[in-house]
C-alpha cells in the first residue's frame, strides 16, 4: 500500500519531468515580516505548536534495547524517554519528584535505574519511585503516588513521537495523517545510529523555510551540491507533513514494471519534512545514510539549533567507510551552517530593518506556503478542535 502511493509520486514526478513542469500553487503569497520576530506571537508559536504537537523527538535506534535511554530538552522542556524491560518506548518530564532536580543529564545511555543526581531518589524506567534515600528519616510517602510525569508518546516506523503537554488528548497517530505509512518503507527501526551533531540557526521558521524549497539549490548550494540538481520541486501533503519529489524522467524505465521492481531506495529519494520541524534526506557516503534534521526554537525569536541525527541502514563495515560516513556528515554541517544558516542568520537581521512589510513565497514555493497556512491555522485553534484538523479520509 505504501510502496504503492510511493510508486504514484514517481508517476507525478515523471509526468512533471517530461512535460517540463513543477507542482505550483495558484498564487504568489505575502508573509508578513513580524511574523519571524514579533515576541507574542513567538511566544504562541511555543505554547500552541512546540507544547500542543506531537515531536519528533527520537529514533528507534538511539534506544533499541531494553534499558537505553535519551534525554533532551525540546522547547525548553527535559524529556527522558527510556525503553523498558518489556521493550515499550515511555517519555516523562526529566524531574525528579522530590523537589524537582533533573533526573539524567543530556544525552542517550543504558540504565535500569535513574537515581536523581540531588538525594537519590531513584526510578525505573516505567517511570516508578523505586527508592527514596533515608526513607524512614525522610518521612511516610506513597511511591505510588510520586513516579515521573509520563507524557504521551508513540514509536512508529523506527521513530519516537512525544507530546510535551502531559494532559494532551491529541491521538498522535492521528497527527501523522497516515504519512508513517511511508516513512516505514525507509525501515529504520532496524538502522544504526551513527552521530548527532548540533548547529546554530536563526528564528525556526526562518531555518525551516530553507527545508522546503528546492528552489535555492542550484544558487545557495552551487558550490557544494552543484547546480544538476535543477530547482524544482513537487509537494506531496499528508495533513501537514510534506514530502518534495522532483520532476524526474528517469523514472520511465521502471513504467510498465510490477510493484516489486520499483526500487524502494530510489523512491525513498527527495526530503520527507514532519511538521513543526523536521526534515529527512538521504546520503550515500559511506553507505545508505539519512540526516534527520530536528529543529528546535532557541530561548528567543531569532534563534534556534538544530540536531542532526545521522542514521545509518548498516554500521560501516571497515575503517574507510567509516572515514566516508564521517566526511559526509561533516560536509552537510558545513553545508547547513555556513549556507543555509549563515543565509538566514543575515536574513534574519534584515526582517526588522522597517524595508519591508512581507516576504514573499511564489507558486513554485509550495511547500513554505503549506507550512505558513498550517502555523496560522494552528495558532487560530482551540484546544478543543485540534484533533479535528487531522481527521483522516
Ligand atoms: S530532587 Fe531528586 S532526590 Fe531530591
Ligand atoms: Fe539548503
Amino acid at each position: 500500500m505504501s510502496k504503492a502511493q510511493l510508486i504514484e509520486i514517481a508517476k507525478k514526478d515523471l509526468a512533471h519531468g517530461r512535460a517540463g513542469t513543477q507542482d505550483q500553487a495558484s498564487s504568489i503569497v505575502k508573509i508578513p515580516v513580524e511574523n519571524y520576530f514579533d515576541h507574542t506571537r513567538w511566544r504562541q508559536e511555543m505554547d500552541l505548536i512546540f507544547k500542543r504537537l506531537p515531536l519528533l523527538l527520537a529514533t528507534t535506534a538511539e534506544l533499541a534495547e531494553a534499558g537505553n535511554y535519551k534525554a533532551m530538552q525540546a522547547a525548553g522542556v527535559q524529556v527522558l524517554i527510556t525503553r523498558t524491560r518489556n521493550g515499550e518506548v515511555k517519555a516523562f518530564v526529566n524531574m525528579c519528584s522530590h523537589r524537582g532536580a533533573r533526573l539524567m543529564a543530556e544525552g542517550c545511555g543504558s540504565a535500569h535505574r535513574f537515581t536523581c543526581p540531588y538525594h537519590a531518589w531513584s526510578y525505573s524506567p516505567d517511570g516508578d519511585l523505586v527508592a527514596v534515600y533515608s526513607e524512614e528519616q525522610f518521612g511516610d510517602i506513597d511511591k505510588a503516588e510520586h513516579g515521573l510525569t509520563p507524557l504521551p508518546c508513540l514509536e512508529k516506523a523506527g521513530l519516537i513521537w512525544v507530546t510535551l503537554d502531559p494532559d494532551s488528548k491529541l491521538d498522535i497517530a492521528q497527527f501523522l495523517s497516515g504519512y508513517d505509512g511511508l516513512l516505514a518503507e525507509f525501515g529504520f527501526k532496524d538502522w544504526y545510529h551513527h552521530s548527532t551533531q548540533r548547529v546554530e540557526g536563526p528564528n525556526w521558521k526562518v531555518a525551516y523555510d530553507g527545508y522546503l524549497d528546492y528552489y535555492h539549490l542550484p544558487i545557495l548550494h552551487r558550490n557544494t551540491f552543484g547546480t544538476e540538481i535543477g530547482n524544482k520541486a513537487n509537494y506531496y501533503s499528508w495533513g501537514p507533513h510534506t514530502h518534495m519529489g522532483r520532476p524526474d524522467t528517469g523514472w520511465a524505465e521502471y513504467e510498465g514494471l510490477d510493484e516489486k521492481d520499483w526500487p524502494t531506495e530510489q523512491l525513498l529519494m527527495g526530503v520527507w519534512t514532519i511538521f513543526p520541524h523536521i526534515s529527512i534526506a538521504s546520503f550515500a557516503g559511506g553507505g545508505r545514510s539519512v540526516m534527520i534534521s530536528q529543529l528546535f526554537p532557541g530561548d528567543t525569536p531569532e534563534t534556534s539549533y538544530t540536531n542532526q541525527i545521522f542514521l545509518m541502514e548498516n554500521k560501516p563495515a571497515t575503517e574507510a567507510l567509516e572515514q566516508e560516513a564521517q566526511e559526509q556528515f561533516k560536509f552537510l554541517e558545513y553545508v547547513v551552517q555556513e549556507e543555509d544558516y549563515a543565509t538566514g542568520i543575515a536574513l534574519q537581521k534584515n526582517l526588522d530593518a522597517g524595508a519591508k512589510s512581507h516576504v514573499l513565497f511564489g507558486k513554485n514555493e509550495l511547500g513554505g506556503q503549506r507550512f505558513h497556512e498550517w502555523v496560522d491555522t494552528l495558532l487560530e485553534t482551540s484546544d478543543e478542535d485540534l484533533p479535528k484538523l487531522f481527521q483522516t479520509g
